[in-house]
């Protein structure tokens, strides 16, 4: 997405308001669901704060090439993370996608327990590409 630079603050905040109040709630994972619940997104991402899919789970919609913080109760908390097909997410430890403290990818279908890869109970923020 593109802003005039005059707009960009407020659009931001504003985006930043209705993607909060339009995500799910946490719910128990059913990975053939992820799609259907970002319907208004280019993909989405789902991340749950336990391995194997389990403990909090949230499918968070996502705009090509937009970073996104992940939210309360799920930053630093992350423990099984996928995106949707056709998506190569990067998953940063620093905030803002900032690759400064590391990073690692992730594409369909994810990794069901980072303790066994990288950055387990560590990811802040995310951006995802097409593949
Ligand atoms: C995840 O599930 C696999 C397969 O059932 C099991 O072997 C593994 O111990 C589980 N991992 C955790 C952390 O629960």
């Amino acid at each position: 997405m593109q802003f005039k630079s005059g707009f960009v603050a407020l659009v931001g905040m504003v985006a930043t308001l209705v993607d909060a109040s339009a995500l799910p709630s946490p719910e128990p994972a059913e990975l053939k669901d992820r799609a259907a619940e970002a319907a208004d997104y280019d993909g989405s991402l789902y991340v749950c704060t336990d391995a194997n899919w389990s403990g909090s789970c949230l499918n968070i919609g996502f705009y090509s090439q937009q970073c996104q913080n992940f939210p309360s109760g799920f930053d630093n908390e992350i423990s099984s993370v996928g995106p949707t097909q056709g998506w190569n997410c990067h998953l940063l430890i620093d905030y803002n996608c900032n690759a400064d403290q590391g990073d690692y990818w992730v594409q369909y279908p994810g990794f069901s327990d980072l303790s066994q890869d990288y950055g387990n109970d560590e990811f802040s923020s995310f951006e995802c590409y097409s593949l």
